[in-house]
């Protein structure tokens, strides 16, 4: 399979036919907070994660990725993407998870640009995504690497939810012009 893309350090890949559920268990079980506060059950199954993965695969122009590590072929988290989101005809991004134990070494922010830069060099002008209020610190993620807090809103379940915009590369060919 034609990896999505490849950094230094991981690969990201669209989910294959043949994927364990049960190597994305350590991404989202190592994440009590993030469960939690999106008012999962506290540990998720496979069956859970096959769930969520299924949710993410039938939504219109949506992607759903794996990210992992290049050196070690192992699964370090996922990502989703949907472009256009049908309710502003800009891209979102659903979730990016990535496991505990390999945050703070700046993966989330690598595997952000690997989405970024496609969607910009497609002429995307501006990608977004809700980060939940009780998601305590995802916010200052996001912001640290160029997102703008805009107003306070409720996602599509209800929850509460700053809806976050970056803007993406000038440089880029804006859509339709
Ligand atoms: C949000 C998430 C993807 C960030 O991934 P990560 O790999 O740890 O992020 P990075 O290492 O690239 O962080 C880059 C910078 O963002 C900021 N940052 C990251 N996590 C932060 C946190 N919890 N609180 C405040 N700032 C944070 C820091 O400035 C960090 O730089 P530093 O480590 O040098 O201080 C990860 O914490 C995660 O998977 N959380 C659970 C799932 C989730 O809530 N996803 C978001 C849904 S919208």
């Amino acid at each position: 399979m034609h990896p999505f893309a490849k950094t230094n350090r991981l690969l990201i890949t669209p989910i294959p036919n043949d994927f364990d559920a049960g190597d994305l268990l350590p991404a989202f079980n190592s994440n009590p907070g993030f469960l939690s506060a999106s008012g999962y059950r506290p540990q998720f199954t496979r069956a859970d994660v096959e769930g969520y993965l299924m949710e993410e695969l039938l939504r219109e122009d949506s992607l759903c990725l794996l990210i992992r590590l290049q050196h070690r072929a192992r699964t370090i988290g996922t990502v989703a993407i949907q472009a256009p989101n049908p309710s502003d005809g800009l891209p979102w991004i659903g979730l990016l998870l990535i496991e505990a134990l390999r945050q703070r070494q700046d993966f989330g922010t690598e595997a952000a640009q690997v989405i970024e830069d496609p969607l910009a060099s497609e002429g995307w002008p501006s990608v977004r995504l809700f980060a939940l209020r009780e998601n305590l610190g995802v916010r200052g993620f996001w912001e640290t690497i160029g997102y703008r807090v805009g107003s306070e809103a409720k996602d599509a379940h209800g929850r509460e939810a700053w809806l976050l915009e970056k803007e993406l590369s000038a440089r880029a060919k804006v859509r339709g012009a």
